[in-house]
């Protein structure tokens, strides 16, 4: 990055409905950072941009299609970041994430769609290493919590300890609502017939990192009375994605790592404790399972399309605010030491928290790129784990969330 570029973050997809929150952030956290907004429509994007007031009047604006590689070309160009909310990303995401690599310009967004994000790493990580470019995908709520919780805990496990973490089990509580952005999303990846992909549980691992022997590291579906947590637990809808981003977390760690070779990870839906609790876990792991099978058949794909919200909609602002996210952590070491972690906060998983993770993440590499895990240079298609480890942990504690245990050695 040898030239000054216009911009220091630009926020791709800003007209949706994710993307909007994007702004307002950045309108009110952005301070003396060079921002704008990008995406196909100028009326639409300065729509957005005086809906969000005076913190955002001086923000500017690049305009490009998602297929359009040129005028990709050209935005990657003017910016340091790039922040994406532009999905579905299968349909929206390849060609700009393409134009930030051969631009060097780093690039984090909001994807759960794990197919996509392995098809990045076979196209890109090789090049964006050696261009020393951070390709983040999956800082939303997936998978921020995961991946920054499970290191967090290996972390002070080893720190207090001097042991390798072999195991952390993450228990999800959450309140909030579904965006039609997501659930296109979920559509896209069902349409394109790539659920064997979506069932690796080593889909995103660097070549020749996934253990010989697979089966302990499936995904759950059964509920179980876990004594950890005191609670009943179901499978997390989450957890096959989360999973993922969290295993390639622990392949890239550079040595000595916190992680045992035979590390373990793995997500669960928190239910209570009582009976009730128990009925309410079985029949949601049994739910999960038949709707999953369900939407197998286009009828029940169209029926869902029918009553799920459109691109573009949302939750209401009185579900955004009275939304909430726990997830707590528990690891284990190889002599047996124990380490509970938890990341939580206000607000609706989906919308509030994955604003403030994403904001913050490109927020991160803004402003303090030599503090990242492997320094300035370090890039390839990475996690925020990987990419963005104590740095992103302690600019969400200063933004608000609970985020511990934050390593020791500095002031939190
Ligand atoms: N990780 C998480 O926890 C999390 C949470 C929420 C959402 N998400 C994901 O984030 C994505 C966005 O969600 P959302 O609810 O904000 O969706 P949305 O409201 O439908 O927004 C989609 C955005 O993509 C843009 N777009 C579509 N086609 C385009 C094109 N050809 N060129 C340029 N831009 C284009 C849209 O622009 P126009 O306005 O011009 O149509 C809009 O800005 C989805 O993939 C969703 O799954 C993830």
């Amino acid at each position: 990055m040898t030239r000054p570029r216009p911009y220091d973050v630009l926020l791709y997809g800003a007209t949706g409905f994710v993307g909007a929150q994007t702004v307002a952030y950045f309108a009110e956290h952005a301070g003396g950072l060079r921002w704008a907004l990008g995406g196909r429509d100028a009326a639409r994007l300065e729509a957005v941009r005086a809906q969000a007031g005076p913190g955002a009047a001086q923000a500017g604006i690049v305009v490009a299609d998602a297929q359009d590689a040129r005028a990709l070309r050209t935005l990657a160009r003017k910016t340091r970041v790039v922040l994406s909310t532009a999905g579905p990303f299968a349909l929206h995401g390849s060609t700009l994430v393409a134009a930030c690599v051969e631009q060097r310009t780093h690039y984090v967004d909001i994807t759960g769609e794990t197919p996509w994000v392995r098809g990045l790493i076979d196209r890109h990580h090789t090049e964006a290493a050696a261009g020393g470019t951070r390709i983040i995908p999956g800082c939303g709520f997936d998978s921020v919590p995961s991946d920054l919780g499970a290191w967090l805990v290996a972390q002070a496990l080893w720190q207090a300890h001097g042991e390798p973490c072999t195991s952390v089990k993450a228990v999800f509580s959450l309140r909030g609502g579904l965006n039609g952005g997501t659930f296109a999303s979920m559509m896209q990846v069902l349409d394109s017939g790539q659920q064997d992909l979506v069932a690796d549980p080593f889909l995103l691992n660097p070549p020749g990192t996934a253990p010989d022997d697979v089966q302990p590291h499936a995904d759950p579906h059964a509920p179980h009375r876990d004594a950890d947590f005191d609670a009943w637990l179901g499978p997390f809808f989450m957890g096959p994605i989360n999973t993922r981003v969290v295993r390639r977390s622990v392949a890239l760690m550079a040595a000595p790592s916190p992680f045992a070779a035979d590390f373990h990870y793995q997500e669960y839906l928190r239910f209570g404790r009582g009976p009730v609790a128990a009925l309410a876990a079985a029949g949601f792991s049994i739910g999960a399972v038949a709707g999953q099978q369900a939407m197998g058949f286009g009828v029940v794909r169209r029926l869902a399309q029918a009553v799920a919200p459109a691109p573009g909609q949302g939750p209401s602002q009185a579900t955004m605010d009275g939304g909430s996210f726990r997830c707590e952590l528990l690891g284990r070491s190889a002599g047996g030491h124990e380490q509970r972690g938890c990341i939580a906060g206000q607000g609706d998983p989906g919308n509030r928290a994955t604003t403030r993770f994403v904001c913050e993440a490109a927020l991160a590499l803004a402003l303090q790129a030599d503090a990242l895990p492997g320094g300035s240079g370090r890039g390839g298609v990475l996690t925020p784990a990987s990419g963005l480890g104590e740095v992103l942990a302690r600019r969400l504690q200063a933004a608000g969330m609970t985020v511990a245990p934050l390593p020791a050695g500095r002031n939190n």
